[in-house]
């Protein structure tokens, strides 16, 4: 069986919580996209910690996969494994061969390249860790691959290739003086003693006929979606967005899985019950102006600070058009919605329920940034609902909800014709009712 998990928003929706939740149901988590500018928090055992490549569920005692469509910063998922081992644990991480390795130049040119779009306002705000650099290459066919740190010849002939065009596109294009970051002799040594490794810990894995033989043996198997829909580079808001597919179409080619077998599992779409955004470009549902108060608050209760970067989070109302986009792309059979505790004791609530463009309704994202920016949403009113116990509402189930809370929560569900699995009422693991368990 498998279950795939996909952001529906802006990334941030409390996937990690859900994947922690239902991956106790599954042999294997493996993530088909991003690298290690997805940040979660595993609470297990009274201990918090704190990852941002290794899946959480290697903190369980689950295989983790970092599927062929992922960027994998060797330095990083070493040091994140270090840390997990110093506290007693020995998470069991399989790494693609086929997937893309982030070089340290990659990190350097994101930073330089964000740092020239923002004279034009097309700067991302990415997390700076290489993402885009590193996909670009793959695209550009002159990437490194984990394969390739395991053959040092190999690794030589890429390198002795690919690096003096980075060293020219810094020095020559953006007139930046750079360091051992762009130096072949040095980053051969270093990566090639990375692929010994990954070789002595046996962490390669041919990872699509891994994921698919296990599955065909009857192991349930999660995809854990980074990031959310509307930052997807395809269906996102374009040129605002990550590099990679969150959508759930990136489960099967971000680890070789065919979509045929990712399409008998379920797939659940992540809602946060309103909007947050850690980057730039435009977000209609904004709570900016007169509302930023209620923006300050929403951001203190709901701790809407940045994983990886600790940047104060964007704050908006929810988002109807864009749920239904990311319905749409991805097919969800199921939601789990999250942070309704967050919404608690703020008076009456605002949903954007549709937008007007040039004079017209939509119902859904359009497919340009530029149209999106000119999007007035339709308010939806709603009642607010008081602060309660969460975790007695938690153990008592959906009945205990509040009134109100159930018809916000029906409301996001009957717009996107799909059934609720979860609602998550707290950062706790136990803070959640669960209605439909997809790995059970
Ligand atoms: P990058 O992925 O670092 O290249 O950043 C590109 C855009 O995606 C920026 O707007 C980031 O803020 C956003 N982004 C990347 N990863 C995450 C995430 O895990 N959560 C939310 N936003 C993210």
């Amino acid at each position: 069986m498998t279950v795939t998990i996909v952001g529906s928003q802006l990334g941030d929706e409390g996937k990690g919580g859900v994947v922690d939740l239902w991956g106790d149901n599954a042999d294997i988590v493996a993530r088909y996209q991003g690298g290690d500018n997805a940040g979660h928090t595993v609470v297990h055992d009274g201990e918090e910690y704190k990852l941002s490549l290794v899946p959480s569920g290697a903190v369980r005692g689950k295989i983790g996969v970092l599927g062929n469509g992922c960027v994998v910063n060797p330095e990083t998922l070493f040091s994140e494994i270090d840390a997990l081992a110093e506290r007693g644990l020995s998470p069991d991480v399989r790494v693609a061969e086929r997937a893309h390795v982030i070089l340290p130049y990659h990190k350097v040119l994101d930073g330089i390249e964000e740092t020239a779009k923002s004279d034009s306002d097309l700067d991302a705000g990415t997390t700076g860790r290489g993402i885009g650099p590193t996909y670009e290459d793959k695209a550009g066919r002159r990437g490194i691959r984990i394969g390739d740190l395991l053959d040092p010849e190999v690794l030589r002939e890429r390198l002795e290739y690919v690096v003096p065009q980075k060293r020219a596109l810094a020095e020559d294009v953006f007139g930046v003086e750079v360091g051992d970051e762009f130096d072949v002799d040095a980053l051969f040594e270093q990566y090639k003693r990375f692929g010994e490794r990954l070789a002595e810990g046996e962490m390669t894995v041919n990872a699509g006929e891994f994921l698919t033989n296990a599955i065909k043996d009857g192991k349930n198997v999660m995809f854990e979606g980074a990031q959310g829909t509307s930052i997807d580079i395809d269906h996102g808001i374009y040129p605002y967005v990550t590099s990679s597919n969150p959508t759930s179409g990136g489960a099967a080619v971000g680890t070789g899985v065919a979509p045929t077998i990712v399409g008998k599992g379920d797939v659940v779409g992540i809602v946060k019950s309103y909007l947050s955004r850690v980057g730039t470009g435009p977000l209609p549902t904004e709570l900016d102006g007169d509302m930023k108060p209620l923006a300050d608050q929403i951001r203190e209760k709901g701790g809407e600070f940045g994983t990886v970067t600790g940047r104060p989070r964007r704050i908006g109302w929810l988002d109807m058009p864009m749920l239904r986009h990311a319905e749409r792309a991805s097919g969800f059979t199921g939601l789990a919605i999250n942070h309704i505790d967050v919404l608690a004791g703020l008076g009456d609530l605002k949903v954007g329920h549709s937008y007007t463009l040039d004079g017209e309704e939509i119902f859904t994202v359009p497919p340009t940034t530029e149209q999106w920016a000119r999007c007035e949403p339709t308010y939806k009113e709603f009642e607010g609902w008081d602060d309660v116990d969460w975790s007695a509402v938690a153990e008592d189930g959906w009945d205990a909800i509040p009134d109100n809370a159930q018809t916000y929560l029906e409301y996001i569900s009957d717009e996107l014709d799909t059934d609720i699995f979860a609602v998550g009422m707290g950062p706790d693991r136990d803070q959640t009712v669960i209605l439909e368990n997809p790995l059970e």
